[in-house]
C-alpha cells in the first residue's frame, strides 16, 4: 500500500470506537494525504487493521508518515524500532511473560508524543488463547476531569518519584507531579505510573510529601485506572497497528500466557 498521512476528512468516516471514551478504527483506505495529530488528539488511540510491512524500515517509514508535525523517532542504543518479544532470560520485564503497570514513555530518557506498536507476528498453540497480553490504554485525561475537587486540590501538591536501575534501554531517577498539564493540548493530565513489582528490574516510586493520605490518594488513582470507564483493553490480531497519545493515555499489558508467541514492534514518535 502507499505510504500516505492519515486525513482530517476521516472524522466523517469513522465508524468504530475502541471504547465509549476515546479511541477509533480506521480502515487503510481511509489513509489519504493530510493532517492526522488533530485526530489523536482528539480521540487519542487510532486502531488500522490488516498492514503489512516487509521490514522495520517500512514500518518506521509509514509511522514517520502518519502523524504531521511528529515526523521524528526517538532513537536508543538498539535504533529506532524496538522489537518486544519474549527473550530467554531477558534482564528487562518489557522482554518477558509478565504484566507491564500502567505507565508513559520516555520518563527517563526522552518523552515521545505519540507511540506506534505493530502486532508482526501472533501465533498460539491453543487459537482460543490468543487473547492473552493484551495492551491496555487508560484516559488519564478523563479521570482527571471525573475528579472531585476535593481531591483535585490535594493531588495538585503531590509529586512521584521513581528510580530505576539501567539493565536495557532506561533507566534512572526522576521526579515529576502528580498533575501536569498535556504539552501539545493544555489540559490537565495525571502522571500516576505504577510501581514496578519485577525480580527483574523493578521500579521504586515514592510518594512526595510521605503522608498515607498521599499513598492513599495516589492507591485510589491507580484503581481508577483499571476502571471500565477509563481503560480499554486492546487484543491483538496479526498486522494490527496502534498509535496512542503518550500523554493522555497511560499504558501497560496483561500477562502473557505460555502458549501464545508474538512480535509486537514499537516506535516513538517526537
Ligand atoms: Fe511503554
Amino acid at each position: 500500500m502507499t505510504v500516505t498521512k492519515l486525513d482530517t476528512n476521516i472524522h466523517t468516516q469513522i465508524s468504530t470506537k475502541l471504547h465509549p471514551g476515546f479511541g477509533v478504527q480506521l480502515q487503510p483506505e481511509n489513509l489519504n494525504s493530510g493532517a492526522a495529530a488533530e485526530i489523536l488528539y482528539r480521540h487519542k488511540l487510532v486502531l488500522i487493521r490488516g498492514l503489512k510491512f516487509s521490514d522495520e524500515a517500512s514500518f518506521l517509514k509509514f509511522s514517520l508518515n502518519q502523524v504531521e508535525g511528529a515526523n521524528r523517532a526517538v532513537e536508543w542504543d538498539f535504533g529506532s524500532v524496538m522489537r518486544l518479544e519474549v527473550r530467554p532470560a531477558a534482564k528487562n520485564y518489557l522482554f518477558s511473560r509478565e504484566p507491564v503497570p500502567m505507565h508513559w514513555d520516555g520518563a527517563f530518557h526522552k518523552e515521545p508524543r505519540f507511540l506506534v506498536f505493530f502486532c508482526n507476528k501472533l501465533a498460539a498453540e491453543n487459537p482460543k488463547n490468543n487473547q492473552s497480553g493484551a495492551t491496555l490504554f487508560s484516559d488519564v485525561e478523563r479521570l482527571w476531569r471525573d475528579t472531585p475537587a476535593k481531591q483535585k486540590t490535594r493531588a495538585m501538591a503531590v509529586k512521584l518519584q521513581f528510580l530505576t536501575e539501567k539493565k536495557a534501554h532506561y533507566g534512572g531517577q526522576i521526579e515529576r507531579s502528580l498533575v501536569e498539564d498535556h504539552p501539545y493540548k493544555n489540559d490537565p493530565i495525571l502522571r500516576v505510573a505504577e510501581q514496578v513489582r519485577t525480580e527483574r528490574n523493578p521500579v521504586e516510586r515514592t510518594v512526595w510529601p510521605q503522608t498515607d493520605q498521599n499513598r492513599e490518594l495516589v492507591h485510589g488513582f491507580e484503581k481508577s485506572l483499571y476502571d471500565e470507564d477509563y481503560l480499554y483493553r486492546h487484543k491483538w490480531r496479526q498486522g494490527d497497528l496502534l498509535i496512542a497519545d503518550n500523554h493522555s493515555l497511560l499504558h501497560g499489558r496483561d500477562k502473557l500466557d505460555d502458549d501464545v508467541s508474538r512480535e509486537l514492534w514499537r516506535v516513538q514518535l517526537i
